[in-house]
């Protein structure tokens, strides 16, 4: 291909509402593995990769995307609620991270944790990203900042995550 980052997504609403899929995808997929009885270890592992793509998802909307929707929709209620919503969501994250793979609750924090993206997600879609859609937002025109942060982020978060002695397999 001639463009080394040709934007993947057409507009901005689109390339977040990936991320809150996939997200979704795998805490369904966390739920399967309480329900097989799966290893610690393994749900440790599904656990920490959610609480690593929902930072970075939380990051790029914070310092790109909720500022640009500030200003264009001039609703601060609405994204400083958001913000909240993140910063209680990152609460939960950093119980989560600092949990052993057998910890007894890792599988309800997990849980609360999905609630409370669910919620957000909502929230956002049905409020944010639809004030967003009719406003003057270059939607399109956000996508390669948002990409190219969201690799940078993506980079020091596994570096972030090396494994420690508690958490063997929290790379
Ligand atoms: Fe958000
Ligand atoms: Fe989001």
């Amino acid at each position: 291909m001639p463009n080394p980052t040709p934007p993947a997504y057409e507009d901005v609403l689109l390339l977040l509402d990936a991320d809150h899929k996939l997200v979704k995808k795998m805490f369904i997929e966390y739920a399967g593995l309480v329900e097989d009885d799966a290893p610690a270890a393994a749900k440790q592992q599904l656990a920490l990769k959610i609480c690593q793509d929902i930072t970075v998802h939380a990051q790029i909307e914070e310092e790109i995307f909720y500022p640009a929707v500030r200003e264009a929709i001039g609703d601060d209620g609405l994204i400083d609620h958001a913000e909240e919503e993140h910063a209680q969501a990152k609460e939960k994250i950093a119980e989560i991270q600092r949990m052993s793979a057998d910890d007894k609750g890792m599988d309800d924090a997990v849980k609360e944790l999905a609630t409370m993206i669910d919620e957000h997600v909502m929230e956002e879609l049905e409020k944010m990203f639809l004030q967003a859609q009719y406003s003057d937002l270059d939607l399109r025109g956000m996508v390669p900042q948002l990409l190219a942060r969201k690799k940078q982020l993506q980079a020091q978060g596994g570096k972030m995550k090396e494994p420690t002695k508690k958490n063997q397999v929290a790379a």
